[in-house]
């Protein structure tokens, strides 16, 4: 765990608060004020969002040295921006679509062509539909102060994720073991998270929970970031290889909860690989199996998981662990970052607007 120690209860001690009335106003306050993902340093608690932007330049959590070291970079163009979103210093869906509308704002301040700009964004990752959401709306509202349009847009995120996490910890009861995949955290959600959402808000209601990890692989968004998220948030947590899902799934998994990259109308979606798996262990073992994301995720115009465009990766994230290379010098590696997950084996859909079940979206289709 790098430089950071671990939250040994959560910072507002929500035990002290015994009395029925004060506890539900404390959470009500913390609910509507303090969204925000919580990082200890040697210097104390800090309270920080994945990306930002601050005097005409964007500062960002480089995702890509986390657990062990938290390093903010700053991103001053928007070709610097594409390269960040590419690289994976910024990832996640929603965090990508912030990021997408920060590039396209850099863009704007520095008078270039927002075509240009919003070409060289698109081409970054294919899968993520957040990102394409976030250029398009910028264009269309390319008259307008371009830096506020995007701070708003990052602040409607952030709001989204409260209302998730609000119906999420709905389904989440006093001592329920949750599985996750990946990371759908306040880092991959500029802040709070999707998956993550209903986690934080059911811990600071005061339920127990215990989260299973996946590690994810090939770059470990499980075992490097949603880890380092619940250990700063005081959430109980362990890590699991992949493999292992099925082997907990069996007994131990009360219900799980993903993230998603875009969502069809028909309710297939694509998120990390080996989500899919996850999910078929999920309908075979009886678990319930919710994704939790905003309506900036649904594709209304890609009617199956059949068109979703599924992004490939360097061989080697998963020749080599990080930078040590595991497998045989001339073994080749394939590596589908996302898969896409028939709707029949989603439980629900946990949104800003509530919870839907596959095929149900009429009400969330933009009129
Ligand atoms: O390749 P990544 O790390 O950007 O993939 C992230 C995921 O698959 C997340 O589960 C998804 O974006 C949802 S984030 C709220």
């Amino acid at each position: 765990m790098g430089p950071f120690a671990v939250a040994d209860e959560y910072p507002f001690g929500l035990k002290a608060l015994s009395q029925p009335g004060l506890r539900i106003l404390y959470c009500r306050i913390v609910l509507t004020r303090v969204v925000k993902m919580i990082v200890r340093t040697p210097k104390g608690r800090k309270d920080v969002r994945a990306l930002w932007m601050e005097r005409g330049a964007v500062k960002a959590i480089d995702q890509r040295l986390l657990p062990n070291q938290f390093k903010i970079v700053t991103i001053r163009t928007y070709k610097e921006m594409a390269k960040a979103i590419s690289d994976m210093t910024i990832r996640g869906a929603p965090s990508i679509g912030a990021a997408a509308a920060y590039g396209m704002a850099l863009a704007w301040q520095k008078d270039v062509d927002l075509k240009k700009a919003a070409k060289v964004i698109r081409a970054t990752r294919p899968t993520a539909h957040d990102l394409f959401y976030a250029v398009n709306l910028m264009l269309t509202r390319c008259d307008e102060d371009l830096v506020k349009v995007a701070d708003d847009y990052a602040d409607g995120i952030v709001e989204m994720c409260r209302r998730i996490g609000e119906n999420g910890a709905k389904l989440i009861k006093n001592g329920d073991r949750i599985l996750t995949h990946c990371n759908a955290g306040a880092l991959a959600t500029v802040d709070l998270g999707t998956a993550l959402a209903p986690m934080r808000i059911a811990k600071r209601q005061g339920k127990k929970i215990f989260v299973y990890v996946d590690e994810t692989r090939p770059r470990l968004q499980g075992a490097k970031l949603t880890a380092w998220e619940l250990l700063n948030e005081g959430i109980d947590h362990a890590i699991i290889s992949d493999n292992a899902a099925g082997h907990f799934m069996k007994d131990d998994v009360d219900l799980a909860i993903v993230g998603a990259d875009r969502i069809a109308r028909n309710g297939d979606f694509a998120n990390k690989i080996g989500t899919y798996s996850k999910a078929v262990l999920a309908k075979e073992n009886g678990v319930p199996f919710y994704v939790a994301a905003p309506v900036s995720t649904f594709d209304f115009y890609t009617k199956t998981g059949k068109d979703i465009v599924i992004e490939e990766r360097s061989e080697d994230e998963v020749l080599c662990v990080g930078d040590y290379r595991v497998a045989p010098r001339g073994s080749r590696a394939l590596n589908p970052c996302f898969d896409v997950t028939p709707a029949r084996y989603v439980t629900g859909f946990v949104t800003e607007k509530g919870i839907f079940k596959p095929g149900q979206f009429e009400t969330l289709v933009p009129k």
